[in-house]
């Protein structure tokens, strides 16, 4: 892993918008599995300014999301759809038939997710992930659990995770949707590239854990100290 500190929210951003521009030129077909909540906004802002200095473009890009709130269709303002337009595909040229984000209403989730994972696997895999990091430690909504969690699969989010989103929704954990569909581990894994961001000083002790404690299920993203090519990213 390698380990970086930076002294601001705006710094480990532009460090991380400069990382995946980098994927992007290197590649210009990168497929990339990207995130969603506070962390990775001012990423986005730092791609959506790179693309528009004309020194990126996604028009070759393919995205895979890592998850969606279960039983919110696309067009609620809190779906991760509606997120990912807002800061990300309504500012760069990815033409929409290459954003892929799971079905939060679809009728048959297990299905869903088996399409998702399929799909995944059909565009070779994932070039980049970025992913944030939970209070309790989850990668998308891969929660602390008995054993690592492989395939895409339906969650129930913890307690923890309500309560830290729900100041998207009026402030309060009852309104947040109380599970949700998110890739899983084996894919995240399965990245050739991976950028972790860690947003603020509330997270170090989680942080830690996770680059430095054992590798155990209870603490999801200690998984990634196997993998051969993390970046961590943190302020
Ligand atoms: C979001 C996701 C989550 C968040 C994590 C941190 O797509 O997969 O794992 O990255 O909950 O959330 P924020 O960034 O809001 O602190």
């Amino acid at each position: 892993m390698n380990v970086r500190q930076f002294d601001s929210y705006e710094a480990m951003s532009r460090y991380a918008a400069f990382s995946v521009a980098t994927q992007i030129r290197q590649k210009p077909d990168s497929v990339l599995g990207l995130a969603t909540g506070s962390t990775p906004i001012g990423l986005y802002d730092g791609l959506a300014q790179l693309y528009q200095e004309g020194l990126i473009s996604f028009r070759r890009v393919t995205t895979f999301n890592l998850d969606e709130y279960y039983g919110l269709p696309a067009e609620h303002p809190e779906s991760y759809h509606a997120f990912m337009k807002r800061y990300l595909f309504s500012k760069v040229d990815i033409p929409a038939a290459q954003t892929h984000l799971m079905d939060g209403c679809a009728k048959d989730p297990a299905e869903e997710c088996r399409r998702y994972d399929a799909a995944i696997t059909a565009a070779g895999g994932l070039d980049l992930q970025v992913l944030g990091i939970g209070f309790d430690g989850h990668i998308g909504f891969n929660e602390p659990g008995d054993s690592f969690a492989v395939d895409c699969h339906l969650v129930q989010l913890d307690p923890s995770t309500l309560a830290a989103n729900a100041r998207f929704f009026g402030g309060d954990p009852a309104k947040v949707p109380a599970s949700a569909l998110t890739m899983g581990l084996r894919c995240i894994m399965g990245a050739r590239h991976i950028l972790l961001l860690c947003n603020g000083p509330e997270k170090h002790a989680i942080l830690k854990q996770a680059i430095g404690g054992p590798v155990r299920p209870e603490v999801p993203a200690s998984i990634l100290q196997l993998h051969p090519n993390v970046d961590v990213l943190f302020f």
